[in-house]
């Protein structure tokens, strides 16, 4: 897959150990060049890291050279225009140090910057209340999780749109959550999953017709995470997947990367509005294998 001459702004990349970072290390595989979004919280160490060599293991591509990008940009993908930024956030610490965070005001550096890409990744979740079940979950909580999970990739779709290429294609990650009960993933990020597959079928349509463009979702099985880790129980789902998938092996980063890779490349130009599972297939069960009840179950 040859995506040389194409530009990918991947949003929500944090360190080298969530599917952000695989995503960008595959389209820098193809020969993107890579735009990094990065939470304004967590940009000083994000950056810091890479430049003291950290993550240069991770950086690695298929030819030995390092994956490079072009630029980092503070994003805090909650708040679209400057005006929606409240005091205490403003003077907060850790963004005082950066300016123009919101989305539209990335989207128009950009594209000041680079002209105009091809590919916009939404790599990002924040559930502030997500430890909590729903039951107990806050109207604020709630409104939270939608808010940073599912309306970020609307306004980053709205502002970046006019400026992806005819022919682009827009990804976003999704989790079984939004279509099955999985206790646990509480403070509405269950919901907020749901809402993400909704609209990437919505404006498949819209942007489809709009800007000639392609919005898809991948539904990932999971991964260890910094954002997962902080969730607290992800070594069990990763223990559970592997006792009920069909497939018995450790779900790699990388093989999210790959499919990404395809669904935002020109091999899929005719795949748009679709959520695709890409979990060792363990959306396709409707029972725990390795459930005590079944211990009689004839294989
Ligand atoms: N890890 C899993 O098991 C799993 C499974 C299915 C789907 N996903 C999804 O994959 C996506 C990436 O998450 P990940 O698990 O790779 O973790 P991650 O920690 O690598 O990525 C989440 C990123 O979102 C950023 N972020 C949070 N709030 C933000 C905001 N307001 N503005 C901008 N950035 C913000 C964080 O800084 C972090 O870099 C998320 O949508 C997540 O729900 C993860």
């Amino acid at each position: 897959m040859n995506l040389k001459g194409k530009k990918a702004f991947i949003a929500g990349i944090g360190d080298d150990q969530g599917y952000g970072w695989a995503i960008a290390k595959e389209l820098a595989n193809a020969g993107a060049q890579i735009l990094i979004g990065t939470w304004t919280p967590v940009v000083k160490i994000f950056t810091q890291s890479w430049s003291l060599g950290k993550f240069d293991e991770s950086r690695k591509l298929a030819n030995g050279s390092l994956m490079e990008y072009l630029k980092v940009y503070p994003l805090d993908a909650v708040f679209d225009k400057p005006e929606d930024v409240p005091p205490d956030i403003r003077e907060n610490k850790r963004y005082q140090e950066s300016s123009s965070y919101t989305v539209s005001e990335v989207a128009s550096q950009v594209e000041k910057e680079f002209g105009k890409i091809d590919i916009l990744v939404h790599a990002l979740a924040n559930g502030p209340e997500v430890k909590k079940p729903l039951l107990e979950t806050s109207r604020n909580g709630y409104l939270a999780a939608l808010s940073a999970s599912s309306y970020s990739f609307i306004s980053l779709l709205q502002h970046f749109g006019p400026q992806i290429n005819e022919g682009g294609s827009a990804l976003s990650l999704t989790y079984i959550a939004s279509e099955r009960a999985v206790p646990g993933y509480g403070g509405g990020m269950s919901s907020a999953k749901a809402a993400l597959e909704s609209d990437t079928r919505m404006l498949a349509w819209e942007a489809g017709r709009k800007w000639n463009l392609r919005v898809n979702t991948i539904s990932a099985g999971p991964l260890r995470s910094r954002a997962a880790r902080a969730i607290g129980f992800i070594d069990l789902m990763i223990a559970y997947s592997k006792a009920n998938a069909p497939l018995v092996k450790d779900l790699e980063s990388e093989e999210i990367g790959k499919a990404a890779l395809f669904l935002l490349s020109p091999a899929a130009s005719a795949i748009t509005g679709v959520t695709l599972y890409v979990d060792n297939g363990l959306h396709a069960m409707g029972i725990g294998m390795d459930s005590p009840a079944l211990r009689d179950l004839p294989s």
